[in-house]
């Protein structure tokens, strides 16, 4: 059976996949980002997973207002790299796992979360960072990648408590998947980032940090906060975050956390990574 063998809450800003591209991790800015995320490489080099369940958003790029899905899960078996305006990143493709998205998506939709398939997708810097921090340059992607992208661009996005229970969907998809697969997940986004207007640059080190307490410890404390709490204490991108409870809801009540890391800043925003093991 397919066995979910950890979660990775990770920070996708795009300024991190420019750094990693154009080798310069080792400079005195990145260097702090690049050693605070070691311990996630190091855990995924051990314990590869086969494929990897990525929770990000799209930022325009496949989707634009034209079509906006709450859920979308990515059933190709390739996804090509979004030039996002200044050519695609140099990273390879990402592969899917068709027969293993069809099985989620029977699963989710049969348990009344009414996922949109799509076939043929672009993944944008919300995908592609976080695989670049977990991997890497590697020639090709070690791991399959099934794409899951929620809406958080256009109000309103879904609410944190809806994507928990995603969550826990997504683990009863996992766990009743009758091939042996090591399955991980990415809740990307966040953290604390604004992009724009009079307080483009906020960050919130100490509401972050807190949430991530919750987040770990007694994540049904997080699910009521509203858009207005988090566009207050994090700022217009915060919502973001939300995408973490997807992670989380899939993971057991219980977690080890085996690694946390918050540094600010990253371009003009808070950095965050998390990787969990069910206990
Ligand atoms: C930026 C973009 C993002 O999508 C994000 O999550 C954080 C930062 C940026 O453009 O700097
Ligand atoms: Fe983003």
């Amino acid at each position: 059976m397919a066995d979910l063998i950890g979660g990775i809450g990770t920070s996708h800003v795009p300024a991190i996949g420019a750094a990693i591209d154009h080798g310069k991790t080792g400079e005195s800015y990145w260097k702090p980002l690049f050693d605070g995320v070691e311990p996630a490489r190091a855990w995924i080099a051990e314990h590869k997973p086969d494929v990897c369940i990525v929770v990000y958003n799209d930022h325009a790029s496949q989707f634009d207002l034209s079509l906006i899905p709450t859920f979308a899960l990515g059933m190709g078996a390739t996804f090509d790299i979004h030039d996002e305006g200044y050519g695609p990143r140099p990273v390879p493709q990402v592969h899917g796992d068709p027969d293993f998205a069809w099985h989620l998506a029977e699963s989710l939709i049969l348990d009344e979360f009414d996922m949109t398939l799509v076939t043929d997708m672009t993944v944008d810097h919300g995908l592609t960072v976080p695989l670049s921090l977990a991997y890497g340059q590697p020639d090709a992607w070690p791991c399959k990648v099934i794409p899951l992208c929620v809406n958080v661009i256009q109000y309103p996005p879904p609410t944190g408590n809806r994507c928990f229970q995603l969550g826990r969907a997504l683990r009863r998809a996992i766990d009743s998947y009758d091939k042996d697969i090591k399955v991980a997940i990415f809740g990307t986004g966040g953290m604390s980032h604004q992009l724009q207007g009079e307080r483009a640059g906020l960050t919130n080190r100490e509401y972050d940090l807190q949430w991530l307490d919750q987040f770990v410890s007694d994540p049904a404390t997080l699910l009521n906060i509203g858009h207005t709490e988090y566009l207050r204490e994090t700022g217009s991108e915060g919502i973001e975050l939300v995408m973490w409870l997807i992670m989380r809801g899939a993971m057991n009540e219980r977690v080890r956390e085996l690694h946390r890391f918050h540094h600010i800043p990253v371009s003009n925003t808070a950095y965050g990574l998390l990787v969990l093991e069910n206990d």
